[in-house]
């Protein structure tokens, strides 16, 4: 009688509380505690010690086959994650975006590249007060497109391409489309990062992706 009430009551109170709060196998870990819990209270009512017997080796079996399957999971994620070739190719007018790439591309373990504009950006090219400065009139004019120095030669060999750069103008510079560009994307996946003085880096994801729509584009990252 006290079992029976305490599973159909107490039971199904506690899991009404608990449950939105608990992962899949943690609701059965809980579980079998509560059932093991009962049977050592109640050593005398051996239909309910049977019956509580037989759900805990039910939840038992459950809970290995959830581990198995997460171990599954994991193990073809990283395969996944292992095989696919990155590059971090980025663009640096003053050194701040260039530190950003490098911890990126250490912590993904990919191969690296600098977008170099072929006339570097002097101090008073990047006066953002200057409305005469190159920076001001290039990004004023959204078609135009510094020349780089050189391509990323084996570019066909990356599956996923970050591409880096310092915010300008709420949104990225316009030699970052050169490079965009001057290589063939296609197939890859692009994320973006950048630095910046406060602004957002999801407004710059935002100009490229409508920029250039038939490349597939995946997540932004703020690296200040
Ligand atoms: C021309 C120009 C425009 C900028 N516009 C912005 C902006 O709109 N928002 C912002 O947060 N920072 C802005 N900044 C600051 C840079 O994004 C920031 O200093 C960046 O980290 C510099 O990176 P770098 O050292 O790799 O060139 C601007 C800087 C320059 C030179």
């Amino acid at each position: 009688m006290t079992v029976q009430k305490y599973t159909k009551i107490s039971y199904y109170k506690y899991r009404r509380k608990k449950i939105a709060s608990l992962s899949k196998s943690e609701i059965i870990e809980s579980s079998v505690l509560r059932y093991t819990y009962i049977i050592q209270s109640h050593p005398s009512d051996l239909k309910t010690q049977k019956y509580m017997r037989k759900i805990m080796t039910l939840l038992c079996a459950m809970t290995i086959m959830l581990s198995m399957t997460a171990c599954a999971q994991n193990k073809q994620e990283k395969e996944t994650k292992e095989m696919k070739k990155t590059l971090v190719a980025y663009f640096s007018a003053t050194g701040t975006t260039k530190k950003a790439a490098e911890k990126l591309a250490k912590e993904l373990g990919a191969d690296i590249y600098e977008i170099t504009p072929e006339k570097p950006y002097s101090s008073a090219d990047l006066d953002w007060r200057d409305k005469q400065s190159r920076s001001t009139l290039e990004m004023k004019d959204k078609s135009s497109r510094p020349a780089i120095k050189g391509t990323c030669e084996n570019i066909a060999d990356y599956d996923v391409v970050w591409i880096g750069f310092p915010v300008w103008w709420y949104t990225a510079p316009t030699i970052i489309n050169t490079f965009i560009e001057a290589h063939d994307l296609n197939g890859k996946t692009i994320n973006v990062f950048a630095t910046s003085g406060g602004s957002d880096v999801k407004g710059s994801a935002a100009d490229l992706k409508k920029a250039y729509p038939q490349y597939n584009w995946g997540e932004s990252k703020l690296m200040n």
